[in-house]
């Protein structure tokens, strides 16, 4: 993890170009796609709110005048969007303050990126598909399940309002580096492999997903802010996607699996749990638009990803010496 938020001072960054501003870099998603621009000789600026300091601007992308300040003070030449609330369930109690992050923060953003000429990106989600009719196009209708599918849809759209040049990268469920294993809905499942007692453990065998490594989403958005510096037109909705069809059942299951433990207190479960938020049962994405124009990138295979992301919460030394080299 790079141990600062820009290199050099703020006079230095504004001479030094091209500048990416990242949102969310104290999050899953932002603090791959910083280090991806950090280490391809982008001066990267990166904001967080609650954990930003001191590693990262803080910034609270609600507050309208704050985010123009930040904009104004810094020039980016391209602002990639990770900052968002994308927890479902956590979503349908807290309705007001999600929709203020992730639509009218948005809406700010693409407002003021539109001011200072600077090219966007937004990442959305799979969840603005139904699930009923996969694999889904970059054309295909959204219909989102739940009010987090909502707001990232409605995102979209006020992204394409105000900056009609913009680009939106949607993507499945994500793991990645993790700072602590429940960050991402994938890495948590390390906790019930790990539990192998005489308690057996039930694990979602429903909805099929296509777990994909941050990294690569990182790399992908590099790519089309290169892209879009030299050909404006490529702009408009992405999809990238793992290519590995598992539900979480399976994900535990080839976790264990990859470090060697037993998997046979995890038992799938075929019905949707009772009382959380709606999620689509196969929102696959179809990636040719990403494709097509040679801006994809080849996701790792899940076993060997997910190691690396977990071998710094397993207390067994083999495992560090094995996959740290
Ligand atoms: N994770 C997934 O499985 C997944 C799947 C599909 C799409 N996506 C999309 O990918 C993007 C990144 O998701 P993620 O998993 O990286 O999210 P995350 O780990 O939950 O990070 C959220 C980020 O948003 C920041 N934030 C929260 N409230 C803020 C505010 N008021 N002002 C400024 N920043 C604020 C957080 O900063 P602090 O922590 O410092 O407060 C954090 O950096 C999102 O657009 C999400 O919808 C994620």
């Amino acid at each position: 993890m790079p141990g600062f938020q820009f290199s050099g001072s703020r006079e230095e960054v504004l001479v030094q170009g091209p500048r990416v501003l990242v949102t969310g870099t104290t999050g899953l998603l932002g603090r791959a796609v910083f280090r991806e621009f950090h280490n391809s000789g982008w001066v990267a600026i990166g904001t967080g709110y609650r954990r930003a300091r001191p590693r990262f601007l803080q910034c609270d992308l609600t507050d309208e005048d704050a985010v123009r300040r930040l904009l104004h003070e810094y020039k980016p030449e391209v602002i990639v969007h990770c900052a968002a609330e994308r927890r479902p369930d956590f979503m349908e109690r807290h309705t007001e303050a999600a929709v203020n992050l992730n639509v009218h923060a948005t809406s700010t953003l693409a407002k003021e990126a539109a001011v200072c000429g600077a090219s966007f990106i937004y990442i959305s989600t799979d969840y603005v598909f139904d699930g009923r009719n996969p694999p889904y196009g970059e054309n295909d209708s959204p219909n989102p399940l739940n009010v987090y599918g909502r707001s990232k849809l409605e995102g979209e759209r006020e992204t394409l309002r105000h900056c009609p040049g913009a680009v939106i990268l949607r993507v499945p469920v994500l793991f990645g580096e993790v700072e602590f294993v429940t960050e991402s809905a994938v890495t948590a499942l390390w906790l019930k492999v790990q539990e192998a007692t005489e308690e057996s453990c039930t694990l979602d065998h429903c909805q099929q997903r296509f777990p994909t490594d941050a990294r690569d989403v990182a790399s992908v958005c590099r790519k089309l802010c290169e892209r879009v510096r030299q050909d404006p037109s490529v702009r408009g909705i992405f999809h990238f996607s793992g290519k590995e069809q598992m539900t979480k059942y399976e994900m535990a299951v080839a976790m264990a699996q990859a470090f060697k433990l037993p998997s046979h207190h995890l038992i799938p479960l075929t019905e949707q749990p009772m009382g959380s938020a709606p999620r689509p049962i196969n929102s696959q994405l179809n990636c040719s638009r990403l494709e097509m124009l040679n801006l994809s990138v080849d996701p790792r295979a899940f076993a060997a990803a997910i190691t690396d992301c977990l071998w710094p919460f397993t207390a067994d030394k083999r495992w560090r010496q094995t996959v740290f080299h």
